[in-house]
C-alpha cells in the first residue's frame, strides 16, 4: 500500500482559538478513511485546511510526497484533492447539468469530461433525469448527490467529504454511503468526515477518532467499530 496523503502535526487556529491542535494521520491510496468525532472536534477545520481554505498554523500536508500546505485552493484542486462542501453548496439558480459542468472547470479534456458525466449519471440516474431542472428544486438527498457528482466532475484523486449524511432520511443515508463504496471501488481514495460514526466506520478501512482538535484513537474501521471506548462515546453504549 502506498500513502496518498500524509498530515503531520497539523494545527489550525481561528484567531486565538486553537481548533486543531497538532493532528497526524495518513490516507492509504485506494482506501476509504474516516475521521469521526463529536461536535466541535475539529473535523471540518481539518478538511478546510487540506483544501487550502484555512491556513495551517503548524505542521505539514503532503500529497504524494509533495508539500501542499501553502498552496492556493485551486492549485490543490488541480492536483486532484477535491472537497464536497458541507451544506451542499450547489448553485440553486443553475440547472443540474450546469452545476455538473462547473465541477469540471479545471479540465480541458472534452472527451474525458463527457465520460466523467456518463459515470456520474450511472452512479446517480436521478441527476440524469433532472439534468435540465434548477438545482434549487432538488430534494435534500438529490442535492447531496449533485454535490458529490460535481466533485467527481473534477476527476479527483482524493475525494474529501464533510458529513454527506447530514440532514438526510435514513434510507437516503444508506444510498449515499453505498455510492461512496462504489466510487471507492472504482479506485478513488476517500476521506470521510462523519458524525454518523457507525455508518462511517462500517465502510472505512481505517479510521481516526478526533476529540478537541487531537487524534485520540487510530485503528482499522472494523476494530474501532468494536472498540468499547468508541461504542460508549459515539454509538450509544
Ligand atoms: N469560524 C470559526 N470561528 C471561530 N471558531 C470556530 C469557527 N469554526 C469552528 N470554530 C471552532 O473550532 C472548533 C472546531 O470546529 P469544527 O467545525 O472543525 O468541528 P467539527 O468537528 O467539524 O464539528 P461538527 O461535527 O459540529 O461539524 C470548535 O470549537 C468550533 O467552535
Ligand atoms: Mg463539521
Amino acid at each position: 500500500m502506498s500513502v496518498l496523503l500524509r498530515v503531520e502535526d497539523l494545527a489550525v487556529n481561528y484567531g486565538h482559538i486553537a481548533a486543531v491542535k497538532g493532528i497526524s494521520f495518513q490516507l492509504q491510496a485506494g482506501e476509504i478513511t474516516a475521521l469521526v468525532g463529536a461536535n466541535g472536534a475539529g473535523k471540518s477545520t481539518t478538511l478546510l485546511a487540506l483544501s487550502g481554505l484555512l491556513p495551517a498554523a503548524r505542521g505539514r500536508i503532503l500529497f504524494e510526497d509533495e508539500d501542499i500546505t501553502r498552496l492556493a485552493p485551486h492549485e490543490i484542486v488541480r492536483r486532484g484533492v477535491v472537497q464536497v462542501a458541507e451544506g451542499r453548496a450547489i448553485l440553486a439558480t443553475l440547472s443540474v447539468g450546469e452545476n455538473l459542468t462547473l465541477g469540471a472547470y479545471t479540465r480541458r479534456d472534452r472527451a474525458g469530461i463527457a465520460s466523467s458525466l456518463e459515470e456520474v449519471f450511472h452512479l446517480y440516474p436521478r441527476l440524469q433525469q433532472r439534468v435540465n431542472q434548477l438545482a434549487g428544486n432538488l430534494s435534500g438527498g438529490e442535492q447531496q448527490m449533485l454535490a458529490i457528482g460535481r466533485a467527481l466532475m473534477a476527476k479527483p484523486r482524493l475525494l474529501l467529504l464533510d458529513e454527506p449524511s447530514m440532514g438526510l432520511a435514513p434510507i437516503l443515508v444508506q444510498d449515499i454511503f453505498r455510492t461512496l463504496v462504489t466510487i471507492n471501488r472504482s479506485g478513488l481514495t476517500v476521506l470521510l468526515v462523519e458524525q454518523n460514526v457507525r455508518q462511517a466506520l462500517k465502510i472505512a478501512r481505517h479510521g481516526y477518532v478526533i476529540e478537541t482538535g487531537r487524534v485520540v484513537l487510530a485503528d482499522s474501521g472494523a476494530n474501532l467499530l468494536h472498540d468499547p471506548r468508541v461504542a460508549e462515546a459515539y454509538l450509544g453504549g
